[in-house]
This record gives structure tokens, C-alpha cells and sequence, in this order.
């Protein structure tokens, strides 16, 4: 089995680790920071004496995969890996310098791999000599939590790399999709509606928070709505998604972040972490009931939802990846209740398009423009899957 190394012990970096470890790798986590190091090692040890407790493991198994782990602060520890993967900060600079380092350290056949969510995986390839041997190798968190792992190759990458690395986040029992190096990958790009739309409903006055929440969760069988799980993720860290998301679209009006959503951003409103966001988490705080009404609730989880498939469609149009790797990435990645492109054919794309075109015309808007494999495929009167 391959050494794996991983640069970065920050949260997705020591994910990772214990992932690689439980799957029977021995590990070796770099990081510059000791603090990072001995926060990782004692984080993971908690987790493990957790799942012993549970009866999920038992404490042999739990002491042999932290065991397998060693931690460095000298990147030279990393030399004698098999593959490595890249979990540091999101900086193209910061992470060009450091492939480039590692591609000396290392042997000709290990498989230099990034975890970054925005950065395209060609540009960090360009930093090596030999660009083929680097991958996008993007992990969710918890990692050790999420089943999915998107699989990127850059335009650089050999087929041999991209087919083996594959092979061997599958061998860790991961779900693996294979997706294009373009912005947002898949989960990332497909779910920005779910974000948007929703914000935007808001901003029109359509419904208020906890109206467009329980419709998403009750009618839409989503786990959470989308303007309480922006306040668990944390503004800072979706708005900055979404803004790198439309800048890298060279400005698509479709991916367009929202002035409510910089504002919260703004004001320090991060979400659960601060105290505040969408909603009030401080003590005491009443949470707001929401206007039960069905036929309001049905409006905006259809439009919410004819706006995910779109770009669902529009990212199989621009074979970003294949129909079953799209529906894959949004349950296994972001938990969503169906697969985007199965819930289209269940809907009936002519009654998708519909939706989109009575908001294209409402509203003459960019943002709503259906996919053109949606036009052709009602005119051919084809399904995804059926
Ligand atoms: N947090 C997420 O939800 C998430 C999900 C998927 C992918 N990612 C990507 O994973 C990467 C890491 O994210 P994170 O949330 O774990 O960050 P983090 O801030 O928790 O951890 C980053 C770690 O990298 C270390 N580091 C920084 N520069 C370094 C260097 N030059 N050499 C070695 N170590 C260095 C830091 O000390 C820190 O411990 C980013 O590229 C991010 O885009 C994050």
C-alpha cells in the first residue's frame, strides 16, 4: 500500500489523514505550524475514543490507525509517499511554491494531489515539471463524515494518474465522480441556486426566513433550508465561494452573489459561529414561526428547485460530468433528497422548462435562461434516465 503524505493539518487535512489510516495507509501529516500538529493529533484521538465508545470500533483498531498516523514540521518527512494530497490554505502562490518543492522531494511516480474547492487544478499542475502526475482530489467535510470525493483531472493529468488515483480514494470506500477542472467542480457550481434563489426570494419579499426554510425542508425534503444551512456553513466562508464561483464564470449574471448576503458578511453576522446571520442564535433569541401555507411553499420550492436542475443540465451540457456522477455528487456530497437530473425526469422537463421560461419572461433576466439541453430534450421528448 501507498504511503500517503498530506500537506496541511487543518480540518481537511487531518480528515483526510484518518480516512487514509482507517483505510490501512500509513500516514505522514506535514504542517508548518506545531500547534496544527498537536491540535490534529489530540482532535483525532477524541474522535477515535469517541467511536470506541460507540462499539464502532474497537480500541485495538482505533490505536492502530492513529498509530499509522506520524506527524511532521519538516517537509523532507513527506519524501518517501506515494501520493500526496495538498490540504492548505486557498492561496495559488502559496500552493504553486509548495508543489513545486514537493515534486523535488519526491520519486518520479508518486501522485501530487490538491483538495483545494476553488482553484484550478491546471494551475497548480503548471507549477511541476511533471504536470501530469497532478490531480484534484476534493474531499467534503467532515471528511471522514462525506461519502463523496470529486476525482479532477487537469488538462495536464495522464489518464494512468487520474484512472489510479481514483481507484485509490474508492478503496478508502468513498463514492468517487468524476468532474472537469471548472469552477466549482460539480457540487460546488450546482448547489449555488440553492443558495441563491433562495436568497433572492427573500430579497423580493416573496416569503420571510423561516417561510423559505420550512418550505425547502417540509415540501422540498431538503435536510435543512438553504438560509440556516448558509448560517451553518458561515457567510464568510459561502459568500466567498460564491463570489470566486462568479468571477471565475468570467462574470455569468447566473452565479450573481446577493448585497443580503455581503451585508451579513459585513457586519460580522457570520451565522451560528457569531451569534448572528439569517437568524439570531443568542441567548434567549426567539426563533421566527413560519407562514404555513402550501400553495407559497410549493412556489418557492419550485423555483428553487427548477433552478438547481438547470444548472444541473447545463453542467451535463458542458460535459462537466456524466448524468449519473451529477445526481451522485448532490446526494452523496451535499445530501440533497434526489438527484437533480432523476428529479427532473420525475417532474417532466417540459414542466421544468416552463418554470424557468415564465421566470425568464417575468423577469428578462440572464440568471433564468434555460439550459439549452433542456430546450433540445423536450423537444425530443427524451428523459435522463427513463
Ligand atoms: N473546510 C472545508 O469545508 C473544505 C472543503 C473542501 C476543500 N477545502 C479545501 O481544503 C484546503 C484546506 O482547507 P481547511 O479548511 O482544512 O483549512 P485550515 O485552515 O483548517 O487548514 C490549513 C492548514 O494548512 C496549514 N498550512 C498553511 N500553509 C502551509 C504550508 N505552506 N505548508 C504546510 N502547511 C500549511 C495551516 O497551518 C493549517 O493547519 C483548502 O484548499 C480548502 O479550499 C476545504
Amino acid at each position: 500500500m501507498k504511503k500517503v503524505g498530506i500537506i496541511g493539518g487543518g480540518a481537511m487535512g487531518s480528515g483526510i489523514a484518518q480516512v487514509a489510516a482507517t483505510a490501512g495507509h500509513d500516514v505522514i501529516l506535514f504542517d508548518t505550524k506545531a500547534e496544527a500538529l498537536n491540535l490534529s493529533k489530540s482532535k483525532l484521538a477524541k474522535v477515535m475514543a469517541r467511536l470506541v465508545e460507540k462499539e464502532k470500533l474497537t480500541f485495538e483498531v482505533a490505536e492502530a490507525i492513529q498509530g499509522r498516523i506520524s506527524y511532521a514540521d519538516n517537509l523532507e518527512a513527506i519524501a518517501e509517499s506515494g501520493i500526496i494530497i495538498e490540504a492548505i490554505v486557498e492561496n495559488l502562490d502559496i500552493k504553486k511554491s509548495v508543489f513545486s518543492s514537493v515534486e523535488k522531494l519526491v520519486s518520479a511516480d508518486c501522485i501530487l494531489a490538491s483538495n483545494t474547492s476553488s482553484i484550478s487544478i491546471a494551475s497548480i499542475a503548471a507549477a511541476c515539471e511533471k504536470s501530469e502526475r497532478v490531480i484534484g482530489i476534493h474531499f467534503f467535510n467532515p471528511a471522514p463524515l462525506m461519502p463523496l470525493v470529486e476525482i479532477i483531472p487537469a488538462i495536464q493529468t495522464s489518464e494512468a494518474i487520474a484512472t489510479e488515483a481514483r481507484a485509490i480514494i474508492d478503496s478508502w470506500k468513498k463514492v468517487t465522480v468524476l468532474a472537469k477542472d471548472t469552477p466549482g467542480f460539480i457540487v460546488n457550481r450546482v448547489a449555488r441556486p440553492f443558495y441563491g434563489e433562495a436568497i433572492r426570494i427573500l430579497e423580493e419579499g416573496v416569503a420571510d426566513i423561516a417561510t423559505i426554510d420550512w418550505a425547502m425542508k417540509e415540501i422540498g425534503g431538503f435536510r435543512m433550508g438553504p438560509l440556516e444551512l448558509t448560517d451553518y456553513i458561515g457567510h464568510d466562508v459561502n459568500y466567498v465561494v460564491t463570489e470566486t464561483v462568479f468571477k471565475e464564470f468570467f462574470y455569468d449574471p447566473r452565479y450573481k452573489p446577493s448585497f443580503s448576503q455581503k451585508r451579513l458578511l459585513e457586519a460580522g453576522h457570520l451565522g451560528r459561529k457569531s451569534g448572528h446571520g439569517f437568524y439570531d442564535y443568542s441567548e434567549g433569541a426567539v426563533k421566527p414561526e413560519p407562514t404555513i401555507d402550501i400553495a407559497l411553499g410549493t412556489k418557492i420550492v419550485d423555483r428553487v428547485v427548477a433552478m438547481l436542475i438547470n444548472e444541473a443540465i447545463d453542467a451535463l451540457f458542458l460535459n462537466i460530468a456524466s448524468a449519473k456522477d451529477i445526481d451522485l455528487a448532490m446526494t452523496k456530497g451535499v445530501n440533497y433528497p434526489k438527484g437533480l437530473l432523476a428529479w427532473a425526469d420525475e417532474k417532466g422537463l417540459d414542466t421544468v422548462l416552463a418554470q424557468l421560461e415564465e421566470l425568464y419572461n417575468d423577469y428578462c433576466e440572464d440568471r433564468y435562461r434555460p439550459s439549452p439541453l433542456l430546450r433540445k430534450m423536450v423537444r425530443e421528448q427524451k428523459n435522463f434516465f427513463s
